[in-house]
């Protein structure tokens, strides 16, 4: 990131919500970010912003970015055409999975919300009704959706992870036989929840932090502290946030608990989890490709870290829901 000394002191800006940007898609004009009053410059029109990237900037609370308003319409556009891939991705999903569909998306405007101001309760309350609402249709039909494809998304940053891992958790939960409503509410919100503490960590000065640093290696207690001020959540879906980096062998954070200490419902948000962080690091064409080589991956470098026997039937669960 360069101060844009040259920047012409008559262009006018305008705001754009991070939230529109796509990541990994060519920039239609130049991005800038308001640094300690400043303007800088931070992409130029055809660069683009990699996941990694573009979670920083959530995770170091920038809510808006700005670009000029000459570009106004060309960033319109560009919005649009990721909206309008967005719906035919979810339009793989069969019509009896209507309602269902329908509840992911609402959970994912809840979470952008969350996002904007996770202090706040009556967003909180916002999206524990609408997960609520999402296991409801599950139950009803809960074979509506036999791909998740089909309600998967490539992940184009944190509030579609965390829609992904709620979703994959109650999937994975009730083929695993989990058919109680109130488990499969508690993985939604483990699941939709389990990264919120990433905007509570404090950045030092500018820097943006990875997530192998120390400090962010604390969003998952400072999410679950978060949680704690809240009267809607169950302690079950505090215990997900708080352990769903954990690892059976004692190697994982922020605790390092070890074989039974970890909560049973963690172990398999941290299943979904690592299995969607899998798929964003894929470079394969399609999402389907993506889950595949995903499954195979997950199988081969965390087998003696997550829960053998849950592992074991995810990925079972999984490759049945390719075919
Ligand atoms: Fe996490
Ligand atoms: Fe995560």
């Amino acid at each position: 990131m360069a101060e844009d000394s040259k920047r012409d002191p008559k262009l006018i800006f305008v705001t754009m919500p991070l939230l529109d940007l796509s990541a990994e898609r060519e920039f239609p004009g130049n991005v800038y970010l308001c640094l300690h009053h400043k303007m800088i410059r931070y992409r130029n029109k055809g660069d683009s912003l990699d996941l990694a990237a573009f979670n920083k900037l959530v995770y170091n609370h920038v809510r808006y970015v700005f670009i000029e308003d000459a570009d106004r319409a060309a960033f319109k556009a560009w919005v649009g055409e990721a909206e309008a891939s967005d719906a035919t991705e979810l339009s793989t999903a069969p019509p009896e999975a209507k309602e269902i569909v329908e509840a992911v998306a609402t959970q994912r405007r809840a979470m952008m919300d969350i996002f904007e101001s996770p202090k706040d309760d009556k967003a909180v309350k916002q999206a524990v009704e609408v997960s609520k609402k999402l296991v409801t249709e599950f139950l009803r039909k809960p074979f509506a959706v036999n791909n998740i494809s089909a309600l998967q998304k490539h992940s184009k940053g944190c509030v579609d992870h965390s829609v992904n891992v709620s979703v994959l958790s109650v999937f994975l939960g009730l083929r695993m036989g989990y058919t109680h409503q109130i488990i499969l509410e508690n993985l939604a919100l483990g699941g939709l929840f389990h990264d919120v503490g990433k905007m509570l960590v404090e950045a030092k000065d500018d820097s943006m932090l990875g997530d192998d640093d120390p400090a962010m290696q604390q969003h998952p207690k400072l999410g679950a502290e978060l949680l704690d001020k809240s009267r809607e959540i169950a302690n079950e879906v505090r215990m997900i946030v708080a352990q769903h980096h954990e690892f059976l062998d004692g190697s994982g954070f922020p605790a390092k608990l070890k074989g039974l200490a970890v909560y049973d419902l963690a172990r398999l948000v941290a299943i979904a989890n690592i299995y969607d962080n899998l798929i964003s690091q894929s470079n394969a064409p399609t999402l389907k490709e993506c889950q595949i080589e995903a499954v195979d991956r997950i199988e081969a470098d965390y087998a003696d870290k997550l829960d053998a026997k849950k592992l074991e039937k995810v990925v079972k669960i999984l490759r049945y829901s390719f075919l």
